[in-house]
């Protein structure tokens, strides 16, 4: 039986490798729903291709443009993933990108049986929630970033009690090791990455090291280990994409090649007998020369770095959606690229800011909406 697949977000980067996977091994899905917000023209597309049930976008503009092809395809055009009913996908990807993704992530818990999340800012500004439904609904998670996916992979069967570290890797970015005036980085250079093929949002943060930040919250917060038992090396070569030292000596790490359609693949495959193969693996490369550095604790990340296990869940809300604001704001050239960090850390040192973090009590997903408010409105 065909496994029913929806995807959110299906018109970025983790989108379109997923659909790249299962237009490959067409006779082991159905796609059931996709998803974008501006980009009319590919969604038509993929909609012709896959021939899905919903389309969902949250995008009015969108979503207008969107109903005479709909209605003439009988799909079923949706705003709200509340709207899907009856439906169970077997597996639903997690792909919006920033904070926009945490709800619609949210409703889809309850019509699938595994989910797999890319979208990192919604784990950051929803895991207790996000867990919780999952819980309810008997819905099993998988992360999708490759170095949660590489650090799930290698705790997998081991007690957690058994591990001193974990160190996620970092490429380094499009400015590692090169003379650059951080001043003068445009966004065409900022999301121009080295090795991975992302969307814009992520590769900004990229580029100035803010997304290992990010990946070590999301770390802690689904492996359910403190702060503290992460760190990050600089690896250029962006093989290896975790490294775990066990308590006895040992270290594991693990490596394939720079691609999401590694993890995306390992995901829809879970639980499947077919092996996947490819040419690419550690042995049949002749580019297995590795290296490792120890970030700089003059980077300018590295005080974020330093004040992440002070602050609680709200904090983490408040750190995300400031970066968001931050770098949309660089990507329409109304800040210098090197003012999105030091703008967060200026933010933090506030009086004002720290007040509102360790006071704000937040019970429900829908209260992270007074947060992202209250950060906006703190930045302009
Ligand atoms: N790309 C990677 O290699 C990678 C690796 C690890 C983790 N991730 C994470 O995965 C997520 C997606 O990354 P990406 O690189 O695929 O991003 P992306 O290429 O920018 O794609 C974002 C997707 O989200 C949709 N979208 C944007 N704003 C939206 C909104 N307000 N409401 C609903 N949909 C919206 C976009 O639709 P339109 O294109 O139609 O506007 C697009 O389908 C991010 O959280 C990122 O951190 C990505």
């Amino acid at each position: 039986m065909k496994k029913k697949v929806a995807i959110l977000g299906s018109t970025g980067s983790i989108g379109k490798s997923t659909l790249e996977i299962i237009k490959k091994y067409k006779s082991y899905f159905k796609v059931e729903l996709l998803s974008g917000s501006t980009n009319y023209n590919l969604l038509v597309n993929q909609s012709k291709i896959f021939k899905p049930k919903y389309i969902y976008t949250n995008n009015k503009l969108l979503s207008n443009k969107l109903i005479k092809f709909t209605s003439k395809n009988k799909i079923k055009l949706i705003n709200d993933i509340d709207e899907i009913k009856k439906n169970k996908f077997d597996i639903s990807i997690s792909a919006i990108s920033g904070v926009e993704g945490l709800i619609p992530t949210y409703k889809i818990i309850k019509f699938t049986k595994n989910l797999g999340i890319a979208n990192k800012e919604s784990i950051i500004c929803g895991w207790p929630f996000l867990k919780k439904e999952m819980k309810k609904f008997g819905c099993s998670f998988f992360p999708l970033d490759s170095e949660h996916f590489s650090i799930y992979k290698l705790l997998e069967k081991k007690n957690i009690s058994t591990i001193s570290k974990v160190f996620l890797t970092a490429s380094g970015g499009p400015f590692f090791n090169k003379k650059i005036n951080l001043s003068k980085v445009t966004p065409k250079q900022a999301v121009k990455h080295p090795k991975w093929k992302m969307g814009k949002k992520i590769s900004v943060d990229s580029a100035n090291l803010f997304n290992k930040i990010l990946e070590i919250i999301e770390a802690s917060l689904i492996f359910d280990l403190p702060i503290n038992k992460f760190s990050f090396v600089i690896h250029p070569e962006s093989k290896v994409h975790a490294i775990v030292n066990f308590r006895n000596n040992f270290s594991s790490m693990i490596y394939h090649d720079t691609d999401m359609k590694i993890p995306i693949m390992n995901f829809l495959f879970m639980n499947n007998k077919k092996i996947i193969t490819s040419n690419d693996n550690f042995l049949s490369t002749n580019k297995m020369q590795l290296n490792f550095y120890k970030f700089d604790v003059r980077m300018s990340v590295y005080r974020i770095f330093n004040f992440l296990n002070k602050l609680n869940f709200v904090g983490y809300i408040v750190l995300n959606c400031a970066n968001e604001f931050l770098v949309s704001k660089f990507l329409n050239n109304e800040i210098l690229f090197e003012h999105i960090l030091k703008n967060l850390c200026v933010f933090f040192d506030r009086k004002d800011i720290q007040r509102y973090v360790k006071n704000t009590k937040i019970t429900s997903i829908y209260d992270i909406n007074d947060i992202i408010k209250f950060t906006h409105s703190k930045l302009v």
